[in-house]
């Protein structure tokens, strides 16, 4: 059977990671979560003192932006590919409230996104892959044979942050994590370079009052019907 490409889009802490993930392992497609990258090149700028409170600093995050190379690792015990960046795992330290909070802003970049997307279009090229972001349908593969564009209210994504770093052992407050939400929402939807937005030929998913289960089932069954 020929092998599609999945582009799945949508809001933050909308689930599109799990649901890409499990449709993956199912399918046997690669799996590739394009939000880590971006997460792994906010966490470069952390640890090189490129970003601070008063911003990220370009001009130096240019000069070493063909330094910083992110690639994954299937995890067997995970189920799910680690990020690696510049072969150190990090796949723990990218998924912070310090990242989180700081990821809109290095997103934005557009020589970030050029590199970012150059990078995905290699791992995708020959379909066999499910590719989850902002951007996947309208700019990293806009010919994707099966476009889906994932929300659920900003509510509801918050608490599933807060429970995510909950378990992790983490201390967060549900307040700040719905603000973030809604500020990286903000961010992520009026940015000039590729704003996350639905793509015309993308099929809506609003899992707000859906379990994981159903939503797998319904993810199973729109690829069962592309590939007919
Ligand atoms: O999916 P996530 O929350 O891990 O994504 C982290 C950030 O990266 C999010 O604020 C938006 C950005 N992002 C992006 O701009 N383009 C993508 N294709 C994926 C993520």
């Amino acid at each position: 059977m020929k092998k599609i490409t999945i582009a799945i889009d949508g809001f933050s802490s909308c689930g599109k990671s799990t649901m890409a993930k499990d449709l993956a392992r199912e399918i046997g497609y690669v799996y590739v979560d394009t939000g880590a990258m971006y997460r792994a090149v906010t966490l470069y700028c952390i640890e090189h003192g490129l970003i601070t409170d008063e911003g990220v600093d370009i001009e130096a995050l240019r000069e070493k932006m063909d330094d910083v190379k992110i690639s994954f690792q299937f995890n067997a015990e995970k189920g799910r590919p680690d990020t690696y960046l510049n072969g150190t795992l990090v796949e723990d330290r990218i998924r912070t409230m310090e990242v989180s909070g700081k990821v809109s802003h290095v997103a934005v970049i557009d020589f970030v996104r050029k590199a970012m997307v150059s990078q995905q279009q290699e791992m995708g090229q020959g379909g066999g892959v499910v590719m989850d972001g902002r951007d996947i349908g309208t700019t990293v593969f806009p010919n994707a044979e099966l476009k889906i564009f994932v929300t659920a209210s900003a509510e509801v994504r918050a608490q599933r942050r807060y429970d995510e770093l909950t378990a992790k052992g983490e201390a967060c407050n549900m307040e700040e994590i719905l603000a973030n939400v809604k500020e990286r929402d903000y961010i992520d939807s009026h940015r000039e370079v590729s704003p996350l937005r639905q793509a015309d030929d993308a099929l809506v998913l609003d899992n707000s009052h859906m379990t994981i289960p159903e939503q797998k089932a319904w993810l199973m069954e729109k690829y069962q019907e592309r590939c007919q």
